[in-house]
């Protein structure tokens, strides 16, 4: 079974990436894992216009290409001004003019994480009411508010137990597939 799994951010600092490389820990031994970063799939600004000059860029069919190679998706989604990041829109609409079902019909599981109260809550609600019309089966999702207090960036883990048993909650479904097929 294999994993991909990226977050919708290019910070290099970025907390929903540090959240799955935990979850990384919690699964590679059941299956493969990925942990893609959504720099390498850079691309200018979408425009029609563009578009037309340019046709479809490489960096978006290889991002469809890893998508396809996944049996579960994992997504951790960071927000900015109550919305997706500026690089993930940018990167889905470049997908979608090759692909208009970018998720082509995979499992997915959704994160998403900021250091105040709200734990981007508002970019969850949004991928979960959208990603079903781009091909996602949404599995599963949690938000992480408060990050640097229930999660120790030092050790990579989290310090909350309410938080750990949050992410084992929501990752069962793909445990107990992994355990069936292994
Ligand atoms: C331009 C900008 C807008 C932001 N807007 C929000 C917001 O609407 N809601 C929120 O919870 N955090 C917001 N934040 C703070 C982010 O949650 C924080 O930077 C977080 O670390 C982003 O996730 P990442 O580290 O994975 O990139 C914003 C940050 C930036 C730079």
């Amino acid at each position: 079974m294999k994993i991909i799994a990226f977050a919708a951010s290019t910070s290099r600092q970025s907390i929903n990436r540090k959240l799955l490389k935990y979850i990384s820990q919690r699964i590679s031994n059941r299956a493969e894992f990925e942990l893609i970063d959504l720099n390498e799939y850079e691309l200018p600004l979408f425009s029609e216009d563009l578009e037309r000059e340019i046709g479809k860029p490489a960096n978006a069919q290889h991002f469809l290409n890893k998508v396809n190679q996944a049996d579960y998706l994992i997504i951790s989604f960071a927000e900015h001004n109550g919305s997706y990041t500026a690089a993930y829109k940018n990167l889905f609409d470049w997908a979608s003019r090759i692909q208009p079902k970018v998720y082509q019909d995979k499992k997915v599981i959704l994160f998403s994480a900021s250091p105040g109260p709200g734990g981007a809550k508002n970019v969850l609600s949004q991928a979960k009411a959208s990603m079903p019309h781009f091909g996602a089966e949404i599995i599963s999702s949690y938000s992480v508010a408060e990050f640097y207090k229930v999660f120790d960036v030092e050790q990579g883990q989290p310090n909350s137990d309410e938080l750990a048993r949050g992410i084992e909650h929501t990752l069962s479904e793909l445990v107990e597939r992994s355990d069936q097929i292994i």
